[in-house]
Parts: structure tokens; sequence; C-alpha cells
């Protein structure tokens, strides 16, 4: 593909080094649409950078570390953020709140003095309260857009679609699977009433499934940690949706975890967003519920609410 390079984009990654960072670097590194990737961590960013800069493509990429936060941060435009600790199995993702969320709050406050107009994309989890201590925190400092934050919900629609295409014996590339909420457990809401051919017993299993399909990642790696290569995939699939926008593309529409008077009482909830230049161009309209999505949606609401309030009151208790 050829691209004019007056219109590559610079993307900074925190959290490089690992599992998530280094892969999602790597498949950042091979695109033509990058000019400048930075990698922060607080350790082995500067490892991964030389080891991924040979990849072929126009991106010049840099190692930075400890203190080098304001540095790799300078002229980005988009920030991917999945620094923080995984899972370990029995934990669910509001157990990793008290280690992830002081991370992603001194993090995003960086981003706030260095980079204040840029794209964030949060990874970290729990997500459900990440994305709200970013949008805290940049409050704070007088520079939050609401457009310009997202959490990264995509690895629940590739699980989503990969699961539904082998329960319909499809190919996966004719399948699309809403899924709406936030992005834990019972949050998780697939819309699978589309596909008619389903049984009952096969959309609750389907929905089983994907609402949980973190769960069996976490397990298969006996502490060794959660998904990291499936994720670093569907995080670098919504950058380039949101580079290509940032390009001037049109029509491009990405399920994901924006700012939403959509669904009260939440603040924050996956919906499909048409990206454009600015980041949110549009909140869509997901498709009509069934009973059954409409309960799923109703619980998801309730534990959403309160895993919102916990991020902003964490961010307002601290000093
Ligand atoms: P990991 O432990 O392999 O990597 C995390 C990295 O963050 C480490 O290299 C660590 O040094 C770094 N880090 C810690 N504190 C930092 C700081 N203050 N500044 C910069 N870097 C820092 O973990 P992982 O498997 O890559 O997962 C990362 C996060 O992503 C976890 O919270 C995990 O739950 C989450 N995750 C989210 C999704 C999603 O769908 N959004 C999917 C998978 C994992
Ligand atoms: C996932 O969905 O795989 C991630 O949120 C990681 C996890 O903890 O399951």
């Amino acid at each position: 593909m050829r691209v004019s390079t007056s219109k590559l984009v610079k993307v900074a990654v925190l959290g490089a080094a690992g599992g998530i960072g280094q892969n999602l670097a790597l498949l950042l590194k091979g695109s033509p649409l990058v000019s400048q990737l930075s990698l922060y961590d607080v350790r082995g960013a500067v490892s991964v950078a030389l080891d991924i800069d040979p990849v072929a493509s126009p991106a010049k990429v840099l190692g930075f570390e400890k203190d080098e936060l304001e540095d790799a941060l300078l002229g980005a435009e988009v920030v991917l953020i999945p620094a923080g600790v995984p899972r370990k199995p029995g934990m669910t993702r509001d157990d990793l709140f008290n280690t992830n969320a002081s991370i992603v709050r001194d993090l995003s406050a960086a981003v706030a003095k260095s980079s204040p107009k840029a794209i964030i994309g949060v990874i970290s989890n729990p997500v459900n309260s990440t994305v709200p201590i970013v949008a805290e925190t940049l409050k704070k400092a007088g520079v939050y857009d609401p457009r310009k934050l997202f959490g990264i919900t995509t690895l629940d629609i590739v699980r989503a679609r990969t699961y539904v295409a082998e329960a319909l014996g499809a190919s996966v590339f004719d399948i699309d699977v809403p899924v709406i909420g936030g992005h834990s457990g019972e949050t998780i809401v697939p819309l699978l009433s589309r596909f008619r051919q389903l049984s009952e017993e096969q959309v609750k299993a389907l929905t089983h499934r994907i609402q949980f399909g973190g769960d069996e990642v976490v397990k298969a790696k006996a502490g060794a940690g959660s998904a990291t290569l499936s994720m670093a995939y569907a995080a670098s699939e919504w950058t380039f949706s949101v580079i290509k926008a940032l390009r001037g593309d049109r029509g491009l529409v990405e399920y994901t975890y924006v700012a939403s008077d959509v669904q009260p009482p939440c603040g924050w909830f996956v919906s499909p967003v048409e990206l454009g230049k600015d980041g949110v161009e549009n909140i869509l309209p997901f498709p009509e519920l069934n009973e059954y999505e409409t309960s799923l949606l109703e619980n998801a609401l309730k534990l959403l609410e309160s895993s919102q309030q916990r991020g902003i009151d964490f961010v307002a208790k601290s000093s």
C-alpha cells in the first residue's frame, strides 16, 4: 500500500515492554501509517525498540524508560496505554483496580502535560474504571475532550465474531457481531438475536463464552497473565481505524467504550462509534434488543455505574 508520508501519524505506547505492549509495538511498526513509534515502559522499552527497529516501514522507533515519559509523549497524536498488571486465575478485572488505577492516573497526567490533544486508547484493566480515571485526570488538568478518550474493547468483538462464525459454520469475514456495554464479564453484552439460525441454548452458551473468553486465557496461562497476542491484534485493528480517520478517511466505525449519554445512568458505554479527525464523530445507535438482551443490558448498566463511580472517586480522593 502506498500512503502519502505527510499523513503518517505519531503513536506512543505506554507499557510497551509488556505482553501486549511488545506485540502491539511490532504490529504498529509493520504499518505504513505510522511515522514515529515512541515506546515507553518503566523498564525494557529501549531493548524492544532496538529489536523491532529493523522491521521495514516508515516508522522511526524510539525507546524511553523511567523518567523519560514526557519525552516519549512529545508530539504523540495517538497514545495507547497497556501499562499495568494482568489477572491471575481466580481474579476479576476489578481486583486489578488497586494496582492499575494509580498507574493509569499517573500516565494520563503526563499525557495531559505533554500531548494534551492526543487521542487516548486505554487497554489497562479494569477498563470500565480506568477510562473514567483518565477522564477525571484530564479534567483536573483542564484538557479533557470526551471525543478523544476511548476504552479499547475490540477484543470482545474479535472473540464474538470468531465464536459465532464457528457455531454457524460460516466464514468469520462474513460475520459482524455487535457487542455493547463494558469490558468485564456480565457488562459485556453481545447482541446475537440477529443470528436467527442459533437456538436459545446456543445463544446462551455463546453469550457466556464471549463474556468470559478472557477467563479461558487467564486459566490456561496459569498465573503467567492474560490475553496478550489477540489483544495486541485487536488494539492494532482499533488503532489503524483511528489513524485512518485522523488522516481524513470516512465511514470508519469501531465498537468502543466512550463517554456517552446513550445509556444513562452510565457515563461510559460501548457503542458503535463513527470515527473522525477529532476522535468520536458520532455515536451510532445499536440494533434493537430482544427481551433476553434487554435483561443482560439492565444488569450490565448497574455494574457499569458502580465501576465508573469507583474510578471517579479514586481521582477525587487523589492529591
Ligand atoms: P504485562 O505485565 O505483560 O505488561 C504490563 C507492562 O506495563 C509491563 O511491561 C510493566 O513494566 C508496565 N508498567 C507497569 N507500570 C508502568 C508504568 N507506571 N508506566 C509504564 N509502564 C508500566 O501485562 P499485559 O498482559 O501486557 O496486560 C496489560 C494490561 O492490559 C493489564 O491490565 C490487562 O488486564 C489489560 N488487558 C486489557 C485487555 C482489553 O481488552 N482492554 C485485554 C488484555 C489485557
Ligand atoms: C481479556 O478480555 O482478555 C482481558 O480483559 C484480560 C483479562 O483479564 O481477561
